[in-house]
């Protein structure tokens, strides 16, 4: 399993809602965690290691004493509070950072890795941010849509250079 980049089509392919929260999907959950780690990233959607399920799991302060990766199965994102403009990456968007619109607070209901009901109210800024560009992941859409036409179109000259050099 390896992370998926920018144009994979993949990226661009809203996931399915998950069904059974089975032994398969716990092993797909531990994979997508250790790869988050790995990277180092602080969020993961499932479409980003090529499985269209809607699942995605984060973590602000990985390798920090008490955290744990946050897990969402069919996360459902209401979002609440102002607007605001942060600096955004993705491990999917190779060697690129834009601001990017986003809303201050988010409240996302769905199931935790067990099948439970599970919501977060995320009234920390960056928790509220990850999971608003985690959720869009799943929806087939990557931080770099949501900038200006202009901007998407520099960058995507810029990877076509990068690409060529390798
Ligand atoms: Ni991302």
């Amino acid at each position: 399993m390896e992370i998926r980049t920018y144009p994979d089509p993949i990226l661009k392919t809203p996931a399915e809602p998950v069904k059974n929260v089975d032994g398969q999907l716990q092993g797909l959950i531990d994979d997508m965690i250790e790869i988050m780690y790995a990277a180092p990233g602080i969020g993961l959607a499932a479409n980003q290691v090529g499985e269209l399920k809607r699942v995605i799991v984060f973590d602000l302060e990985p390798g920090e004493a008490g955290s744990k990766p946050g897990v969402l199965i069919n996360p459902e994102i209401v979002l609440g509070g102002d607007e605001i403009l942060r600096e955004e990456a993705c491990l999917s968007v190779v060697d690129y950072s834009a601001e990017v619109a986003r809303k201050t607070e988010a409240i996302v209901k769905g199931l935790d890795r067990h099948g439970n009901p599970l919501t977060i109210e995320a009234k920390d800024l960056l928790l509220a941010i990850c999971l608003q560009h985690e959720t869009d992941h799943i929806n087939g859409v990557l931080f770099i849509d949501r900038i200006s036409s202009l901007k998407r179109g520099l960058y995507k000259k810029r990877l076509k250079k990068i690409l060529k050099g390798k």
